[in-house]
């Protein structure tokens, strides 16, 4: 739970300070005023990139020279600061500092600072392209288990490599044998990451499964299922190991020719799908806006569920802008299962809200922010 948050230079945002309700916090005003980049800057300070896809050089105001975002948070053992500075000089461009100890990356920051957020953009988990599903999935897991990031992260760069060689190696200005040694590094982390993937996505259908039902008045189904295209479910069975190594790596050496023809690598993680289904078909070719958009409460909400039973804290919950289209029956299913968790709501419209929704009230204006009485 956030008990304090200060934000000074981050966008619009100046001079802001206040400590937030331990229940609701709504965050009202006319569009344009800050009220997402209040919740980014929150977010931001969890060790997740920007949820709207901000570039952090994006961070900083137009007109200013550097940002500064702190807040305290405190679990059922203690309170803790973490505390974020960036400057558009190159000599120290970012610092974080966790309990005033400064930290070499973001990493840490996972454990201390755990939260969702509900945006407007979320429907292109549904209807986006694979990768928006790859890494929805991606997120949500690493918040469970922060070394899956460091997998992702190794699994790039070997990527970068490989694509890098493969040019290389059709222009003729590399042998094709050194393509093994990548094949190899991106066998051991693909399989990791695929087997990973595999028991996140297994966890998130059944509960999907269960609110979809819930949201559409039992008429619906909703159904995700994980593609890997190096390996089928049975083979997921077993645990992770030399023979999944074995067989992604062989994956890899089969296509290899194809590969260095064109110059991207086509099997493996970066090609994984994962498919989602309203009713038994496709729910990105065949869904209403109206399930795509349950749809994606959905998954957000299957989400809050698997954090909110795997750790003692609850998460932080952030919802920009979506109550206020959702009617009543939706908005009473959202807040019966973020129920216990500190909520942030942004809505530019506070009469939309159900009336139940009680707590500090406060308003943004030109990037300041007002506490009401
Ligand atoms: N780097 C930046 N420096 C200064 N201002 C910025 C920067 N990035 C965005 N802004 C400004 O922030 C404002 C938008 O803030 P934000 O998206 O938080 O609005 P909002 O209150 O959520 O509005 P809406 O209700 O429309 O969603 C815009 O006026 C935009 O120009
Ligand atoms: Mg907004």
């Amino acid at each position: 739970m956030i008990t304090y948050a200060e934000i000074d230079g981050f966008k619009n945002l100046s001079g802001i300070a206040f400590e937030p309700d331990s229940k609701y916090n709504i965050i009202v005003g006319p569009n344009a005023q800050g009220k997402t980049n209040l919740l980014e800057a929150l977010w931001i300070l969890s060790g997740c990139r920007s949820f709207r896809g901000s570039k952090e050089r994006d961070y900083i105001a137009l007109d200013g020279s550097r940002m500064s975002a702190k807040i305290k948070i405190r679990d059922l053992v203690r309170e803790q600061r973490i505390e974020l500075d960036m400057s558009r000089s190159t000599a120290s461009p970012k610092t974080i500092l966790l309990n005033g100890v400064k930290q070499k990356g973001s990493r840490a920051l996972f454990d201390v600072f755990k939260c969702i957020a509900f945006i407007p953009d979320d429907t292109e988990i549904i209807k986006g392209s694979p990768e928006k599903r790859r890494s929805f999935i991606d997120m949500a897991a690493s918040q469970l288990n922060p070394v899956f990031v460091v997998h992702i992260n190794k699994y790039n760069a070997i990527m970068d490599q490989r694509n890098a060689l493969l040019k290389e190696i059709m222009q003729g200005n590399a042998p094709a044998a050194v393509l093994e040694i990548w094949d190899r590094q991106a066998a051991h982390e693909g399989a990791l990451i695929s087997y990973m993937r595999n028991e996140y996505v297994g966890r998130i259908n059944e509960i999907c499964g269960r609110l979809y039902r819930t949201i559409s008045g039992g008429s619906e189904e909703l159904e995700l299922e994980y593609k890997s295209n190096i390996f089928r479910p049975e083979d997921f069975e077993k645990p992770c190991g030399e023979e999944a190594y074995e067989q992604y790596f062989q994956k890899l050496r089969d296509t290899a020719e194809y590969d260095i023809r064109t110059g991207i690598t086509h099997a493996g993680a970066n090609r994984d799908e994962i498919p989602i289904k309203i009713n038994g078909v496709s729910a990105r070719d065949y869904g209403s806006q109206g399930q795509i958009k349950s749809a994606a409460l959905v998954m957000k909400l299957a989400q809050a569920e698997i954090y909110k039973k795997r750790s003692k804290e609850p998460p932080v919950v952030f919802l920009d802008d979506v109550m206020g289209e959702l009617d009543e029956t939706r908005q009473k299913f959202v807040f019966d299962i973020i129920k216990g968790m500190q909520v942030f709501i942004t809505t530019p419209n506070e009469s939309a809200l159900l009336p139940e929704i009680e707590g500090k009230i406060m308003r943004m204006s030109g990037g300041r922010l007002t506490e009401e009485n």
